[in-house]
């Protein structure tokens, strides 16, 4: 008796078994649902799980087991993993956490540095979404372009290695992905500057490069490096590789392990514009593609171009998910994706045939697929710049994990319903006239259909999971994490974080219980540079405090008390004599320096930086210089500007005052600006 009650004591008490490890044998386990090895939890990127402790019919019991306050935290847009009762996750600038699931106990933290090595890179701070595991290691990408291997027990560095060049706008938000030994990532940032996208594979064991993957061809006089790089250049026209191209493979990488292959989903080009990058037209390979490489050489095997001749910033970076689907009475290897552009593409994944492509929302580029030849019909006008471009820039399906039930066979896409302005490939105005129109939608990709849809709130979401148990989770930017019927759509559970959620859940089992967990927290984009949108919920990550919820069942914790929605109040400050002309050349720092990516294109801030229509910081010089040219608040996320000139920081505080006055007066919102390269 008395033994028997100490070892269920150490039980509860003792510190989570690290596991030894595993690898890909149970990476690609669709059946074992107690842990969250990978980004999309298995290697099919379905984001579900076989769990079905908590269903359908008892979640209204699912409680708070605990929450755990993340300080100091701007963004929180990342999918965790769970390994034997350990929760890992990065959030913000790479720093990766080690939380105990049972407890909510901090187990270890690693912060990678990376403001102190970032340099300009670090203008793009908008935050990473993913990590992986492999063996008794955690691997995280960070901004400034590593890819660090940590041992999973004491977060201790093993390996980093630099996978971009250091001095220009590429950089790492993705999530790596481990099979066959071997780590492979990519990277981002050719909306910014003169990048070639390329993907490169490491040992994993100790981080010496394999091979690697260009996306796009570079610099013909040097010769390709290999075939499907000779085949590319016959698409180009004119000499873009000087301007790197773009085709970034920042976000979709699956492995296949019953082809040994991996999907990789390619971003735009650089320049955006078709004609600007490729004056005489053509298909510009391998932009905005899904291409199989073999996974043990990274040789070309197929690819599948989603828009021939990119434009409008489209790409087809989103996730990739694999299934097997009864397709016309016969069992398909499949892989699908929804990119940006809005339609629902069902691909062959032996031979990269497409089966379907659909629109999964509002489309105007284009009028359908054409299932013989696989390529999109386009409406004419939308090319010529006489017609709006639905979806926008933003897409109808971003970088919210969406997910695929093998139990439903149904697809959960968050989307996104917004439109560009008439202006063809220039990216000069984004509109978002349907503000109020995305959905969490359940896509039936044989059926090619809808089967039900719910309307979410406002213009920037969380990403989703689905279990066994019936039921979708869904993180939302009003601050609640949702429960819906996976078969119905029927809201089940619903519990108020009190701060937006940008990321996406988990759930796992740990001592025959399973859990849910989520970054509460706000993030990406939508709380950043589309402040526009977003700032009417009053999140401010200076002041609500991001957090890792956990649940169970029966979970009865009270979440501590966050602070209310606060909505920035633009400041009097009457004594600030705003000089137009100056004001002018700060409005032009602000749309060139990335000012804008954080806090707001048109200086409404989202709430993942401060808005500075609110601030007192730009009424005095020396507190603006020493923020701003000196980098003060370099460490919480706001980098440093030690090349802006006096008149150039005289000119942005001068922007800043006009831009409160015109808020205070009830002036229309200015248009927002085209995207800027990032400049030095
Ligand atoms: C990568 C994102 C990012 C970019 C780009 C960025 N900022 Fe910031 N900025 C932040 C964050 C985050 C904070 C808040 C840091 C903290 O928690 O104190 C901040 C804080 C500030 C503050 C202090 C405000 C206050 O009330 O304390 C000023 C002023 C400022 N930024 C100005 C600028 C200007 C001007 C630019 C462009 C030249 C710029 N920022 C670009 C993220 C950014």
């Amino acid at each position: 008796m008395r033994k028997t009650f100490i070892l269920a004591l150490i039980a509860a008490f003792a510190p989570p078994a690290f596991s030894a490890g595993y690898d890909g044998k149970a990476i690609a386990n669709e059946q074992d649902g107690r842990n969250w090895l990978a980004y999309g939890r298995t290697y099919s990127e379905q984001h579900a799980s076989p769990l079905k402790q908590i269903t359908s019919e008892n979640v209204q019991r699912l409680g708070l087991a605990w929450s755990l306050d993340l300080p100091n935290v701007h963004n929180g847009l990342t999918v965790p993993l769970a390994v034997d009762g350990v929760i890992y996750f990065t959030v913000d600038q790479s720093k990766v956490h080690a939380v105990d699931a049972k407890s909510g106990k901090l187990l270890w933290r690693f912060d990678p540095e990376v403001w102190k090595v970032a340099g300009d890179k670090y203008r793009l701070s908008w935050g990473p979404r993913g990590i992986a595991y492999w063996k008794d290691k955690i691997y995280v990408g960070t901004l400034d372009g590593r890819l660090i291997a940590l041992a999973a027990k004491t977060g201790k560095q093993i390996w980093s290695v630099q996978t971009v060049p250091k001095d220009d706008s590429s950089n790492i938000t993705g999530a790596p992905r481990v099979f066959n030994g071997k780590v492979i990532i990519g990277h981002g940032g050719a909306d910014f500057g003169q990048i070639r996208g390329y993907v490169t594979a490491y040992d994993a064991e100790n981080g010496k490069q394999l091979w690697r993957w260009w996306a796009v061809p570079g610099d013909p006089a040097k010769g390709f490096e290999n075939k499907s790089m000779e085949m590319a250049a016959k698409t180009w026209t004119g000499d873009t590789w000087k301007q790197g191209g773009g085709g970034t493979i920042w976000n979709a990488i699956t492995f296949d392990p019953e082809f040994n292959r991996v999907y990789l989903g390619t971003g735009n080009g650089q320049p955006h514009g078709w004609r600007q990058r490729s004056p005489q037209g053509g298909d510009n390979l391998f932009l905005s593609s899904i291409v199989a490489l073999e996974a043990d050489t990274g040789e070309y095997v197929w690819h599948y171009q989603n828009d021939p001749g990119n434009d409008w910033d489209y790409n087809s970076t989103m996730d990739i998910t694999t299934a097997t689907l009864n397709i016309d009475g016969k069992p398909r290897k499949v892989l699908m994706q929804a990119p940006k552009n809005g339609f629902l593409y069902v691909i062959d994944r032996e031979n990269g045939k497409l089966i379907s492509g659909d629109k999964i929302d509002y489309v105007t580029w284009a009028e359908r697929i054409d299932l013989v030849t696989g390529r999109p019909v386009e409406n004419a006008d939308v090319r010529a710049g006489r017609r709006e471009v639905w979806p926008s820039a933003t897409g109808a399906h971003t970088v919210m994990a969406w997910a695929f039930s093998p139990q439903t066979g149904y697809l959960y896409i968050p989307t996104i319903r917004s439109g560009n302005g008439a202006r063809g490939a220039q990216m000069q105005r984004v509109d978002f006239p349907d503000r109020d129109s995305t959905r969490l939608q359940a896509w039936d990709p044989v059926a090619k259909k809808e089967v039900w849809s719910v309307k979410t709130p406002g213009f920037w979401n969380g990403g989703v999971a689905v279990t066994a148990g019936n039921l979708v989770f869904h993180g939302l930017g009003d601050g609640h994490l949702k429960a819906y019927d996976a078969r119905t759509g029927k809201e089940l559970w619903s519990f108020d974080a009190h701060f937006g959620i940008a990321g996406a859940p988990i759930t796992y089992e740990v001592g025959g219980r399973q859990y849910v967990s989520i970054i509460a927290g706000w993030g990406g984009t939508g709380a950043a540079a589309s402040g526009q949108m977003t700032a009417e919920y009053g999140w401010q990550s200076r002041v609500h405090v991001h957090r890792l919820l956990t649940f169970v069942l029966d979970g009865k914790t009270v979440l501590p008390p966050q602070a209310p929605p606060m909505i920035a109040k633009a400041l009097e400050a009457p004594e600030f004599a705003v000089d137009p002309a100056k004001a002018r050349i700060g409005a032009g720092v602000w749309n060139s320096s990335m000012c804008l990516g954080c806090h707001g294109f048109v200086m409404i801030a989202g709430g993942m930086a401060p808005d500075l229509r609110a601030s007192p910081v730009p009424l005095s010089r020396d507190a603006f210089t020493e923020i701003v040219r000196n980098g003060a608040l370099q460490q919480l996320g706001m980098p440093k500007y030690d090349k802006l000139t006096d008149a150039q920081l005289e000119g942005l505080q001068h922007y800043i005052r006009q831009r409160a006055r015109e808020t205070l007066s009830g002036a229309p919102t200015p248009p927002i600006p085209a995207l800027p390269v990032l400049q030095r």
